[in-house]
């Protein structure tokens, strides 16, 4: 491999390829046409397929986050990467973590596929395994009490902190541009909700070139990002049980909470009817993305698969797995609206076209970030208010 001599050198993600660096290997992801039914028929979706991409889509946010910090000094070069992950963004930060030089300390939880782990350990990162939940914050919560310990231990380390990180949200500005550069137009783009990353950064990148596109968020039922109160959810990748700041609750135009029957059937289904699937997240905006294009005629609806079926095999896709949890049943075709995020505890696929930041705008434009600019503080507490924010102006 060719020697570099500063970051200055490094490829962008997604960008034009010059020299042979593992960097390269991110982005340049096909979008794939699907009009599968959902379970309905619909008039198609384009979807964006970041499995294709080593680390799935999170390597985007990974790579953005490590070459921000050592741009600012925060990362010294060599120094340990440790971060509380539930898998994908563990193998993006892995996939970081070499093309940069950075060993990588995952902290993790004992619902972490075996083969995720597996699989984290091969590309060289140590794994903090965390046994039991966090009484009130969950397994989430209990991975950033760990991590807080691993970091004490591990003097210079460096705590990308994904879910209040801006070069998170940083990270999308080149997968907004290959879009771009691949399909005419986007009216409604349908991103999942996690950190809440590649919507917040992939809208505003998006509405660049087509400043009228409307942004639908996908969380899951028991999630609390959109002011649902926290239940125990089987559904990993999207959904949360804090407020993460990287959420741009202005952004969206309309929220969906996806139910794990519903995504299964849509994974399912995609794997039988295009070939191309995912996990969890990716069956639920699949869903949401069906039902607006059969629903809005004409709308050119654009979603991002963001990791591939292979973690799933023991879960999504294991009919005994799927029948302990009730999943096999039949879903319905369109979702229960309702008026407000929190007039009502969802508990299958609903919608609401008011979207509001329920603890205040502590989002972009908000109070300052207390993330990694605060490197050594404690990782954030849960925000666990429920008071009404801004109230966001909805579409039909
Ligand atoms: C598989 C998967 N899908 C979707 C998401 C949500 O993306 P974001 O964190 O950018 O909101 C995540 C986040 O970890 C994920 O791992």
């Amino acid at each position: 491999m060719a020697r570099r001599r500063s970051d200055a050198d490094l490829p962008v993600p997604g960008g034009t390829v010059t020299a042979p660096h593992l960097l390269n290997l991110v982005g340049h992801t096909p979008v794939l046409f699907v009009d599968t039914p959902l379970p309905y028929p619909h008039d198609g979706f384009w979807a964006k397929v970041e499995c294709l991409s080593p680390g799935g889509m999170k390597a985007r946010a990974a790579v953005s986050m490590l070459t921000g910090a050592r741009s600012r000094g925060e990362l010294r070069p060599g120094a340990p990467v440790v971060e509380s992950t539930s898998g994908t963004l563990g193998v993006g930060l892995a996939f970081a973590g070499q093309a940069l030089g950075h060993p990588v300390v995952l902290v993790v939880d004992g619902e972490l596929e075996p083969s995720m782990r597996a699989l984290l350990r091969a590309y060289g990162a140590r794994l903090e395994v965390v046994d039991r939940p966090h009484p009130v914050g969950g397994w989430q919560q209990a991975r950033l009490d760990r991590l807080a310990e691993v970091r004490a231990g591990l003097p210079g380390s460096y705590w990308p902190d994904q879910y209040h990180n801006p070069d998170n949200a940083a990270g999308y500005t080149g997968l907004a541009d290959e879009i771009a550069g691949q399909v005419d137009a986007v009216d409604v783009l349908v991103c999942s909700v996690g950190t809440g990353g590649h919507s917040a950064g992939l809208a505003r990148a998006l509405r660049r070139y087509w400043p009228a596109l409307r942004l639908v968020g996908v969380d899951t039922v028991g999630s609390t990002i959109f002011g649902q109160p926290a239940r125990t959810r089987l559904m990993r990748g999207l959904g949360s049980s804090i407020h993460p700041r990287n959420v741009d609750y202005r952004a969206f135009d309309e929220v969906h909470w996806v139910g794990p029957a519903e995504a299964v059937e849509s994974c399912r289904r995609l794997a039988t009817g295009s070939f191309v699937t995912g996990g969890w997240s990716t069956g639920a905006v699949a869903r949401v993305a069906a039902w607006t294009a059969r629903t809005r005629p004409g709308a050119r609806v654009l979603t991002v698969f963001p990791d591939g079926p292979h973690r799933y095999l023991d879960s999504i896709f294991d009919d005994g797995y799927c029948t302990r949890h009730g999943l096999l049943g039949p879903t319905r075709g369109h979702p229960v609206e309702i008026h407000h995020p929190q007039a009502v505890e969802v508990t299958r696929w609903s919608r609401c076209r008011v979207v509001v930041d329920p603890v205040g705008p502590v989002g972009p434009g908000g109070a300052p970030h207390t993330g990694p600019a605060a490197q050594g503080t404690e990782p954030a507490t849960p925000h666990t208010g429920a008071a009404g924010g801004a109230r966001v102006p909805a579409w039909n």
